[in-house]
């Protein structure tokens, strides 16, 4: 009786932390209250790795778009860095989710050798 008590309950404790692990990738940022499914961004219910430009892109159509939206309000001449766009830069069109992360905090992946203003949700 007792062992199978004990059996029982460690086969919950497995299959909890089954569940929490799943649950932990929730979604945060700014899609967090869209109750999105996880396919809706990884185009697959048991995503593996983050998703893709083209799946971000479906929705938010292009990176010369997400340029315009972002362009620097004030520039400076005198001043390259003024004309730091997060979307149109020298790095190219790199994965959106070198920056936007959704399952943690999102980072300015700029900010590894610059100090820009912007901070990406
Ligand atoms: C709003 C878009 C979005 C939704 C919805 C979403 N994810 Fe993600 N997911 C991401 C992004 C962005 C990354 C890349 C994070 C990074 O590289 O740091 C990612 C990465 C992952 C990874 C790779 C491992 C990791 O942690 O980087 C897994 C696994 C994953 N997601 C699972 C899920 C599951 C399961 C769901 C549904 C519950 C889900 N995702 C829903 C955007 C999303
Ligand atoms: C199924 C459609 C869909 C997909 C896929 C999607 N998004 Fe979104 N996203 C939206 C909607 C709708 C909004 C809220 C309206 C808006 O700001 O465009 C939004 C908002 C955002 C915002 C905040 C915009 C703001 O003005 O505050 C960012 C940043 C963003 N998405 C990045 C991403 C990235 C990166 C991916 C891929 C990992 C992604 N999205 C995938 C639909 C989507
Ligand atoms: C170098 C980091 C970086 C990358 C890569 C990046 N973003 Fe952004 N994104 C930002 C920052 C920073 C902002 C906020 C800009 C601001 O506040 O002026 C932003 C804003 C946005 C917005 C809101 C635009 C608006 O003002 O309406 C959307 C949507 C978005 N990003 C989607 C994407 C998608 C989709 C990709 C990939 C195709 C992508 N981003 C790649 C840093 C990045
Ligand atoms: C690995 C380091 C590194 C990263 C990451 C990086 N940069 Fe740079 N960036 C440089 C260097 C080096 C220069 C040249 C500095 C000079 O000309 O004095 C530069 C120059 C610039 C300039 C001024 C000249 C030009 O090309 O317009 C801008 C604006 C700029 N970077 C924006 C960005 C943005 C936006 C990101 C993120 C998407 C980024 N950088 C990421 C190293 C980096």
């Amino acid at each position: 009786m007792f062992r199978t008590t004990f059996k029982l309950l460690f086969v919950l404790t497995l299959l909890t932390a089954t569940v929490s692990a799943v649950h932990a990738l929730t979604v945060g940022g700014p899609h967090a209250t869209m109750g999105f499914k996880c396919a809706d961004c990884h185009k697959t219910d048991a995503p593996q790795a983050g998703p893709t430009n083209e799946a971000c892109l479906a929705c938010h159509e292009s990176y010369e778009k997400l340029a315009q939206k972002t362009k620097p309000k004030k520039i400076n001449p005198a001043d390259k860095e003024s004309h730091a766009n997060p979307h149109e830069s020298h790095m190219g069109p790199i994965n959106c989710t070198d920056c936007h992360r959704t399952h943690k905090p999102s980072e300015l992946v700029c900010g590894q050798c610059h100090t820009f203003d912007f901070v990406p949700k």
